[in-house]
């Protein structure tokens, strides 16, 4: 997969940067055509001369040769790459990279790359959970690069926590992982669902739920980044916001209206995936005014039940159409998620259940299994969302064939 790839591979000042020559011999050896950028401070952490023995070419790290007043133009090595990857990358780089602060080549070269992008932060566990951290970190994934989120374990400091920068084999991982799935969905238009719905009670007030979003927004990326045209119809669920630019977000906020919207795209859309927690049940006699505290009576709210869009859908499925569903349960897991399987016509649903430690509802983790239409399980293990997110695009697409 990384055959005759061209990746950039920018190395920060961190003590991570040994690990940057591991990482480098890893790709030259998968087939990679590597140049190396290197920011001045990175260069005291480890010598050029070990980076461009194991590439065959110079390191680059100055706008132009002093001797020889030789130009690196960093336009043409952001086109040269299929692929740019910044590990170890500091705190101070991911700043830079999140404001364009362009002062050296690798940040130049990160803005005129055109190509993905691959972010590895390492850093001490303060730095890491920095408010300021996170708001970088949020803003390259939101301009669509890819964060390969540090591990945890004992820090340079010897202090024990999150900002180990991820191990050169996961990252070459990554990597395959990425040029492998590319395009597996191109030309498909998918239908996502994420998050809640907000049946509303009166003008201030709500019957909702916990979802977070995270998993269909990951979900709808993860298909994104795979080629996929994807319509995301969300519920409300604050200020997240999908990494991937091309995923059309369409926000809603009851059940009915969530119906609505899919109704517009399910007819035209290759496939569907579910992954909202809809409300069961709306408010019959919504008050159109605040509800007052008046007297000693409660007021009494009468419920109605609520389409079930996954259902729906299904009931008009035509051949050739996907439709997977979502089940979190705390019981009888297995059962239930395959009763819902045939019920709402689907051909996959994914099941979660609450009683596995890291799984559901606001966690960045998630433990699935996933049961088709044929009767049969496939179970994964614990992983990030992100994770999960593409191990169920890897699975939709072996469907597709
Ligand atoms: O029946 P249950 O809510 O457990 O089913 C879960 C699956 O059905 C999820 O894929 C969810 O998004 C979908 N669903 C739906 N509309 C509803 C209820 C559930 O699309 N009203």
């Amino acid at each position: 997969m990384l055959q005759g790839k061209h990746i950039v591979l920018g190395i920060t000042g961190g003590i991570a940067a040994y690990k940057s020559a591991s990482l480098t011999r890893l790709l030259v050896k998968a087939g990679a055509e590597v140049q190396v950028i290197m920011t001045p401070s990175a260069r005291e952490f480890i010598a050029p001369l070990t980076l461009s023995t194991l590439t065959g070419k110079p390191v680059i790290t100055e706008f132009f040769t002093a001797n020889t007043g030789e130009w690196h133009s960093h336009v043409d090595l952001g086109l040269w790459a299929d692929a740019m990857v910044v590990a170890p990358a500091t705190a101070c780089t991911i700043g830079k990279m999140a404001h364009g602060v362009a002062d050296n080549m690798l940040v130049t070269t990160y803005l005129s790359a055109k190509a993905p992008v691959f972010v590895a932060p390492a850093m001490d566990l303060d730095m890491m959970a920095h408010p300021s951290t996170t708001a970088n970190l949020n803003l390259l994934r939101s301009y669509g690069n890819h964060i390969i989120e540090p591990a945890s374990g004992e820090l340079a400091s010897h202090l024990i926590g999150k900002g180990r920068m991820e191990e050169p084999e996961r990252i070459v991982e990554v990597l395959r992982e990425f040029f492998s799935s590319k395009g597996q969905f191109a030309g498909k238009r998918v239908l996502v669902t994420a998050g809640p719905t907000y049946e509303r009670i009166d003008p201030v007030r709500f019957i909702g739920n916990f979802s977070s979003g995270k998993m269909g927004y990951a979900i709808a990326d993860a298909l994104a980044d795979r080629g996929a045209e994807v319509v995301l119809v969300s519920g409300p669920v604050g200020e997240l916001k999908p990494r991937n630019p091309r995923v059309e977000v369409r926000k809603i906020e009851s059940a009915l209206q969530m119906l609505d919207e899919c109704q517009k795209v399910w007819p035209a859309a290759d496939m569907a995936v579910m992954t909202a927690a809809v409300a069961d049940y709306r408010v019959e006699n919504r008050a159109d005014s605040k509800i007052k505290r008046e007297g000693n009576l409660a007021p009494e709210l009468r419920l109605v039940e609520n389409p079930d869009i996954a259902a729906t859908l299904g009931a008009s499925k035509k051949p050739g159409q996907l439709l997977i569903g979502f089940a979190l349960e705390t019981d009888n897991e297995a059962a239930h998620a395959a009763n819902k399987l045939k019920r709402k016509n689907l051909d996959a649903i994914v099941l979660n259940s609450l009683r596995d430690a890291g799984a559901g509802f606001g966690t960045d983790t998630n433990k699935i299994t996933i049961l088709s239409a044929d009767g049969s399980a496939k179970p994964y293990p614990l992983k990030t969302k992100r994770e999960v997110a593409a191990d169920v695009a890897d699975f939709i697409s072996s469907l597709l064939k």
